[in-house]
C-alpha cells in the first residue's frame, strides 16, 4: 500500500486529489487548518474506498504548521510516496491594497512551505528510489499578476529545476498549472467571477485526472486542458505589455466583502 499526503485537502482541487488518490487505493494523509472538516473527509474516504485516512491539522503560514508536516513527511516508519503541495489562496486587492502581513503569508504558504515540504518528502523518496510530487501552481505563473502570479512562477521554476536535478533518481516532480477552477478559492479571496467567461472554467476532478496522467508520463510541467494549452501558447508569443493589461483584469474584480 502506498501513501499520499495532500495539503489543502478539504476543498476544491486538493479535495479532488484526495478523492482520486484514495479511489486509486492510496492511503491518504489530509492536511489543512479546519480539523472538523478534515475528520469528516477522512471518514468519507475511509468508508468509501477502504483506505487509511489520517488527518493533520496544520496552518502552513506558520512555523509550527510547516514543521509538523515536515516531520510527518520525514518519518521513515510511515513513508509518503506521493506529495501534493496544493494549499493556497488569493488575497483581496491589488499591489499596495493588500497588507504586507498578507503578502508575506502568501509567500510563506506558496513558496516556503512548498520548498520545505518538497525537500522533506523527496529526501526519503530518493533513498527509496521512487516517489512523486505535484506542486500546484497556476497559469498565473506565466503572466504579470501581482504577488500571486509571482509566487506561482516561483513554484514552476523551483519544481522544474528540482525535477531536472533529480532526473534518474526514480522521483518525479511536476508543477501543475490550472486555469480557472470552480472551488472555494474566489469566494474566500472576495473575488468577483462575473467577468470570467463560462468556457474558461475547469472541473476539479477532470483537472486532477489529467494532472496524474501527466505525472505518470514523467512531465515536469502540466497545463491540463486544450483550451489552456492553446492560451499559454499565445501568451508565450504575446507582448508583455498587452499580457499585463489583460491579466490585470481577468478574475480580479474584488467585491465589497
Ligand atoms: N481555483 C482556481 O481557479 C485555481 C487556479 C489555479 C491555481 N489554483 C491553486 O490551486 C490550489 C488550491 O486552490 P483551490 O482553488 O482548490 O482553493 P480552495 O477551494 O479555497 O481550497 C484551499 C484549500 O487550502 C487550504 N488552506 C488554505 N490556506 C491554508 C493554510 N494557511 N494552511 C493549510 N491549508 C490551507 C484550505 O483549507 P483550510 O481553510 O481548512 O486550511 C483548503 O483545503 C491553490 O494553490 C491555488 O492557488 C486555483
Amino acid at each position: 500500500m502506498t501513501t499520499a499526503l495532500i495539503t489543502g485537502a478539504t476543498a476544491g482541487i486538493g479535495a479532488a486529489f484526495a478523492r482520486r488518490l484514495a479511489a486509486d487505493g492510496h492511503d491518504v494523509v489530509l492536511v489543512a487548518r479546519d480539523l472538523k472538516r478534515l475528520r469528516e473527509q477522512a471518514t468519507e474516504l475511509h468508508d468509501k474506498h477502504g483506505v487509511e485516512a489520517e488527518v493533520l491539522a496544520a496552518d502552513l503560514s506558520d512555523e509550527d504548521g510547516i514543521a509538523a508536516v515536515e516531520a510527518r513527511l520525514s518519518d521513515p516508519k510511515n513513508p509518503v510516496d506521493v506529495l501534493v503541495n496544493n494549499a493556497g489562496f488569493g488575497n483581496k486587492g491589488r499591489f499596495l491594497e493588500v497588507s504586507m502581513a498578507d503578502e508575506l503569508k502568501m509567500l510563506t504558504v506558496h513558496c516556503e512551505a512548498v520548498l520545505r515540504l518538497t525537500s522533506a518528502a523527496v529526501a526519503g523518496m530518493r533513498t527509496r528510489g521512487r516517489g512523486g510530487v505535484v506542486n500546484v501552481a497556476s497559469v498565473a505563473a506565466f503572466v504579470p499578476r501581482g504577488t500571486y502570479g509571482a509566487s506561482k512562477a516561483w513554484v514552476v521554476q523551483f519544481t522544474q529545476g528540482a525535477a531536472r536535478d533529480l532526473a534518474g533518481s526514480g522521483v518525479r516532480l511536476m508543477a501543475l498549472c490550472p486555469g480557472f477552477v470552480r472551488t472555494e478559492f474566489h469566494e474566500r479571496a472576495g473575488m468577483g467571477t462575473d467577468n470570467i467567461p463560462g468556457w474558461m472554467w475547469l472541473d476539479a476532478d477532470k483537472l486532477v485526472a489529467s494532472a496524474l496522467a501527466d505525472l505518470n508520463r514523467g512531465k515536469s510541467l502540466s497545463i491540463p486542458d486544450p483550451r489552456y494549452k492553446a492560451l499559454m501558447g499565445i501568451v508565450k508569443l504575446a507582448p508583455r505589455g498587452l499580457l499585463g493589461g489583460v491579466s490585470a483584469k481577468a478574475g480580479r474584480s474584488y467585491g465589497p466583502n
